[in-house]
């Protein structure tokens, strides 16, 4: 099948491809992703979170992946996505490089973006990306599988379009909060900004609409609420859905606010600069209105919608939530390599 013919091929048919002998190998959206497969990794984060306390844990976790090398290709800009990868790469054993601007690679010579990440696969057993292009990893992905040479990819980034790695770890830090609480399920999520043009979001609000009775509240600018595809796929999932451009009425009403940084570098003719953000932000005061076991989650990074102050809060949990992003990536790397069983020897 050529890529015109398999970009018309439907999502769902898609995950297909992304597998090897019944096994996930690219990573390219959350919708690969079940609860059993999902509650699978969490188990491995568990593990690996609780080995990286000893030295002879970590030890073990190096030696799992020692064998394999990784390129973290990265040509649009990113601080906690591009340094958990490289953390978690060190953590399992994996050898890293990397490149974040394409000006100091042969690319400046004139060299294309395919036989430039097409030289990375014989040199490396598996490519994570951020690309600004949205579907460019799915098609390097796809490029790389008809060539000699296929690695399994993971999208670290694409466009507007999804990061899926970003929703393990928002999910594994939700899963990690309600855990003694009875669980992901049965709760009410409210979803906080810029929800048009959020990748985050996007692609965690796939994962969570898995679970049973989970509701969601989007609260954003009219200009910037949840897109209509989203809320279609919600609606076929049987999620309640809410939509509300009034922040202080919601909160005491949820249990986990997500909040959302403005994505003003997607504006077209300053969509941004017409919106009072203040009304779509986190307060200290704001802290009184939502329940006592509420959570607060961000993907990062922040701008104003957080105040600072509401950071010594019990309840914000996103420099967590960030840390929580090196354990489940690593996992990510074991399960891939099918090496993941291996913890129980330690
Ligand atoms: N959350 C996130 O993707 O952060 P970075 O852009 O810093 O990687």
């Amino acid at each position: 099948m050529n890529y015109e013919d398999y970009l018309k091929t439907s999502p769902e048919d898609r995950l297909k491809y992304y597998q090897r002998d019944d096994r996930m190998y690219h990573v390219m959206r959350t919708q690969q992703f079940d609860v059993t497969l999902l509650e699978e990794l969490f188990e491995i984060a568990n593990q690996i979170k609780l080995m990286t306390r000893k030295p002879n844990g970590i030890d073990f976790l190096k030696s799992l992946l020692r064998h394999k090398k990784s390129m973290l290709y990265f040509t649009q800009p990113s601080t906690r996505t591009f340094l958990s990868f490289l953390g978690a790469c060190q953590l399992v054993g994996m050898d890293t490089a990397e490149v974040r601007d394409p000006s100091l690679s042969s690319e400046y010579k004139g060299e294309s973006q395919e036989d430039a990440i097409r030289v990375f696969s014989s040199y490396f057993d598996m490519i994570v990306m951020r690309d600004p292009k949205p579907g460019f990893c799915e098609y390097m992905a796809y490029y790389l599988d008809h060539s000699a040479r296929s690695v399994p990819f993971i999208n670290g980034g694409s466009g507007k379009d999804q990061h899926p790695t970003q929703a393990l770890l928002d999910l594994y830090t939700m899963y990690r909060s309600f855990q003694d609480q009875g669980g992901v399920s049965g709760r009410r999520y409210a979803f906080v900004g810029d929800l048009l043009r959020g990748r985050a979001v996007r692609s965690v609000i796939f994962l969570l609409s898995q679970f049973d009775d989970v509701e969601m509240v989007f609260v954003a600018p009219d200009a910037f609420q949840i897109a209509p595809d989203l809320v279609q796929a919600l609606e076929q999932s049987r999620v309640k859905i809410q939509k509300s451009d009034n922040l202080k009425e919601v909160l005491p009403d949820v249990d986990c606010v997500y909040m959302t940084r403005i994505q003003d570098e997607y504006d077209m003719s300053n969509e941004s600069g017409q919106i009072n953000y203040d009304l779509f932000s986190l307060f200290p005061e704001d802290l009184k209105l939502m329940k006592a076991d509420s959570i607060i989650l961000h993907p990062l990074p922040r701008r104003s919608e957080i105040h600072p102050e509401v950071d010594l809060d019990p309840r914000a949990m996103y420099w967590r939530q960030l840390r929580n992003g090196l354990y489940i990536r690593a996992a990510l790397m074991l399960y891939i390599f099918n090496q993941s069983h291996r913890l129980q020897e330690y």
